[in-house]
């Protein structure tokens, strides 16, 4: 079997963290494979803020309700952020630099979690999770929160997916609704 497709199966998102530090040179690795991801006209329309010390990873585990909490307890985050005067397809930029570095993180033995930034709001609703980043971050405002990777050594091992996990009824064949495999 492919590697990658290996490598796909074997990844989970992983949301508790042993409390010890991530090796800087891991965290590099992460960093450049997202530094390293395909964008549209190659406009690289991100930016990233690693964040590293715990009382603003604290801080930052109310960016939304409930689904952030995972960050007092992470060694590092990576806020990632598109220009939206670079490109207008900053969200896929955006998306794929995160799925590459949360690929890589696994890849390297570290637990790490998306957690959704745009379109969502903080903790007690009353500003968008992208307006309370930016009071705690103070990036500008012509920066967009996509999400946040949360990252740390791991600490729980969830099962890995399989072949009996893919959804071949929602590949189609030729022409809707006729499904590829049956
Ligand atoms: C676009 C996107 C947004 C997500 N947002 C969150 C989130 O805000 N908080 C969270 O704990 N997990 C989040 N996740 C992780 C998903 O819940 C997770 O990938 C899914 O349940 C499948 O589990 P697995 O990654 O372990 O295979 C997100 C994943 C994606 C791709």
């Amino acid at each position: 079997m492919a590697d990658l497709l290996e490598m796909l199966y074997q990844r989970r998102s992983i949301r508790k963290y042993t409390g010890a530090s991530i090796p800087d040179e891991l965290l590099e690795q992460v960093i450049k494979t997202g530094l390293a991801s395909e964008t549209s006209r190659n406009r690289r329309s991100w930016e990233f803020i690693v964040v590293r010390d715990k009382a603003m990873l604290a801080k930052m585990a109310h960016f939304r309700q409930h689904s952030a909490l995972m960050l007092e307890g992470a060694d590092a985050a990576v806020v990632v952020l598109g220009d939206e005067e670079k490109s207008d397809v900053w969200t896929e930029d955006c998306s794929i630099a995160m799925a590459h570095m949360h690929l890589m993180a696994d890849q390297l033995g570290l637990g790490s979690c998306w957690i959704q930034g745009r379109q969502r709001d903080c903790e007690d609703g009353s500003m968008t999770s992208e307006a309370y980043l930016r009071e705690l971050l103070g990036f500008p405002h012509n920066l967009r929160l996509e999400a946040v990777l949360s990252l740390g050594m791991i600490d729980e091992h969830p099962a890995p997916h399989g072949e009996k996990d893919l959804s071949w009824e929602k590949v189609h064949q030729e022409k809707w609704p006729q499904i590829f495999r049956a």
